[in-house]
């Protein structure tokens, strides 16, 4: 029994859950994720899988993103970056959807599946699908010589490292650190990313790991804020623009591991429905970092605030605007706004981590949900 205990905490690595251990391991695997890949002194982008498919890429009329959870927002993540630094059309799908749609896919498509563990059973079978419809499959999988890399043309790991807590954490932020790569060097091939301009994304990547070191100081922080809202019934995440994905990612990390009811939402679609829930009761997360749309956020808030709901807001270090209005603001380092959802999804990681532990709560391997799912 205690030998048992020993060998469990030394697994954990003196953390008390693998989720947090695997928060914490980020800035290791998001600098694995790109060892390799991005050589800064040879001013070079290097990926294997990409090369041999290059051509493909470069002429790709449009390219489709299948995947499921965690891995299908790590590719809304990716239909921001590549089109915007490499202007291609971009959709992202559901597998599940997919799979059973009849979907129109030619031979000029190139299919993108994006999974952690490699065995996602919808995931595998949208491959299938687009594979007998002569798309070419680039995937995109952490577990080595899974059942989807194995079914595919040509990819590229993610090196996180294993992932054991369900809710997936570290693997999210490697696939968004290789799709930004991928968009990079289809981007420069295409010419639509500048020399200079890459040359400002490689160094600000690289700086991404020593940023994300830094929002994990905000630990303390966000655990005293999780005492606030711990036995609340609903939340609400907005988001806009590179930040909309973190926002759907940050509710469901919420409900997955803490059973609290949360939608993640298109900032500026929240008076489309959701503000009718907005009272004096219910927590809203912003995500609101200096972007380009940060204007329309800090109206977003206002309109939260002038209904009394309760402002967390994920803000830019510096911020003078925002902390008047939120009833809380946690402060993320600055980056590039292409490269933002690999800081600022941190801090909601950590938000729903404590909040469910404070629930007593089984966060590594909460009720009903499977690490991978291979059924349907
Ligand atoms: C399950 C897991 C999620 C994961 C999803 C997709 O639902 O609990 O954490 O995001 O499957 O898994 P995949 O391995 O394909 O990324």
């Amino acid at each position: 029994q205690t030998l048992e205990l020993e060998l469990d905490r030394i697994e954990k690595g003196g953390y008390e859950h693998f989720m947090l251990k695997e928060i914490f391991e980020q800035p290791r695997s998001i600098l694995d994720s790109m060892r390799g890949r991005l050589e800064l002194e040879a001013a070079h982008l290097n990926m294997g899988g990409v090369r041999a498919y290059e051509r493909k890429f470069v002429n790709a009329d449009r390219i489709i993103i299948v995947a499921c959870g965690t891995s299908w927002h790590a590719g809304l993540v990716a239909e921001y970056l590549l089109e915007d630094l490499a202007r291609i059309p971009v959709e992202v799908e559901y597998a599940s959807e997919f799979r059973y749609r009849n979907p129109v896919i030619t031979e000029r498509d190139i299919v993108i599946a994006i999974s952690q563990s490699g065995e996602t059973a919808d995931t595998l079978a949208a491959i299938e699908l687009a594979k007998s419809r002569g798309a070419t499959i680039f995937g995109i999988c952490n577990v080595v010589g899974s059942s989807i890399a194995r079914a595919t043309d040509a990819g590229a790991y993610t090196h996180a490292g294993p992932e054991i807590g369900v809710a997936s954490t570290k693997a999210f932020t490697a696939q968004v650190t290789v799709l930004t790569l991928l968009a990079m060097i289809v981007g420069h091939k295409r010419g639509t990313l500048t020399d200079s301009k890459l040359r400002e994304l490689m160094v600000e990547l690289s700086n991404i790991p020593a940023k994300v070191e830094k929002a994990l100081l905000l630990n303390d922080q966000i655990e005293r804020i999780s005492e606030t809202f711990k036995d609340v019934p609903n939340f609400l995440y907005l988001g806009r623009g590179y930040n909309f994905p973190v926002a759907l990612e940050g509710a469901l990390k919420l409900k997955e591991i803490s059973y609290i009811h949360a939608e993640g939402y298109p900032a500026a679609e929240m008076k489309h429905g959701p503000i009718a829930l907005i009272d004096e009761n219910m927590p809203v997360v912003v995500i609101a970092t200096k972007d380009s749309s940060y204007e329309k956020v800090v109206s977003n808030i206002q309109e939260v605030k002038a209904r009394k709901g309760r402002i967390i807001a994920v803000v830019t270090e510096g911020d003078t605007t925002i902390p008047d209005m939120a009833e809380f603001t946690i402060e993320v380092p600055a980056t590039s706004e292409v490269l933002m959802p690999l800081v600022s999804v941190v801090p909601l990681q950590l938000l729903s981590y404590h909040i469910a532990v404070m629930r007593g709560c089984n966060v590594d391997q909460p009720r009903n949900l499977a690490k991978s799912v291979t059924v349907e």
